[in-house]
């Protein structure tokens, strides 16, 4: 098994920080530093990262939660802000396994909604990497309505800066007064996309919440809560 591949697999990080902890010396092969990024594991084999002996693991934690506003996807924040695994920590059923795991993509601190987190390296590394095209569903509450034209311009493409965005699905859910509720599906994860989408057909975003991340859905999961993936979930996820 390729190194990096192998370090995600034990949970450490996912394969992109290994490769990093390559570079920077950080990765051992039977006590000798690792100079070869593209080093395949051998039986026997003794791998250390950082000092401490790693070895695949064979189970895995997977944690889907309903992140709230005002919390950061972040394993640690510098600004002292709560991350998602504070709020994990809180919880008695959790906090053991809290600070192991780390967030699947992110969500921006104002935006609320699924969030999966795993020691699963590998599984982070496939669901992230944009050639898999990882479908997730946005509802978001904006101001005005929008038009017709305008889904059409969101369903094919628009310019965020720099960066046009590829086919969406966009359906408007509701209009209520000077506001409408639309769901978006989107696979790249820009940052701040789907609510630099909505600026730029002149529809700015109030409120932002992930609905679902691929056909894992939020379904009556309370902000702030969280929950095991089943193992249909997971099935669904490993042929992804
Ligand atoms: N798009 C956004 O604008 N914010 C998110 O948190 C996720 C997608």
């Amino acid at each position: 098994m390729r190194i990096n591949k192998y370090i995600a697999s034990a949970g450490v990080c996912s394969r992109r920080k290994a490769d990093e902890l390559i570079i920077n010396g950080q990765v051992k092969i039977n006590g000798r530093v690792l100079k070869e990024p593209g080093y395949d594991v051998m039986d026997g084999d003794e791998v250390s990262v950082a000092g401490r002996i790693v070895e695949p693991k064979k189970t895995h934690t997977y944690v889907l939660l309903n992140k709230p506003v005002g919390v950061i996807t972040s394993v640690k924040d510098d600004k002292g802000r709560m991350t998602v695994i504070d709020l994990l920590r809180e919880n008695p059923d959790i906090a053991d396994e809290a600070s192991r795991l780390f967030p699947v993509g992110r969500l921006d601190y104002d935006t609320s909604g699924v969030l999966l987190l795993t020691d699963d390296g590998e599984l982070t590394y496939r669901l992230t990497h944009p050639k898999h095209e990882f479908p997730k569903t946005y509802q978001a509450l904006v101001r005005g309505v929008v038009s017709r034209e305008k889904e059409l311009r969101l369903v094919r493409g628009v310019d965020i800066g720099g960066f046009v965005t590829s086919k969406a699905k966009v359906k408007t859910l509701k209009v209520k007064g000077n506001s409408s509720l639309v769901e978006i599906a989107i696979h790249e994860g820009k940052n701040r996309q789907v609510r630099k989408m909505f600026e730029a057909v002149g529809n700015p975003v109030v409120e932002l919440k992930r609905v679902s991340f691929g056909e894992i859905r939020i379904g009556r999961l309370k902000e702030g809560a969280f929950r095991k993936l089943t193992k249909k979930e997971l099935d669904y996820l490993m042929r992804v």
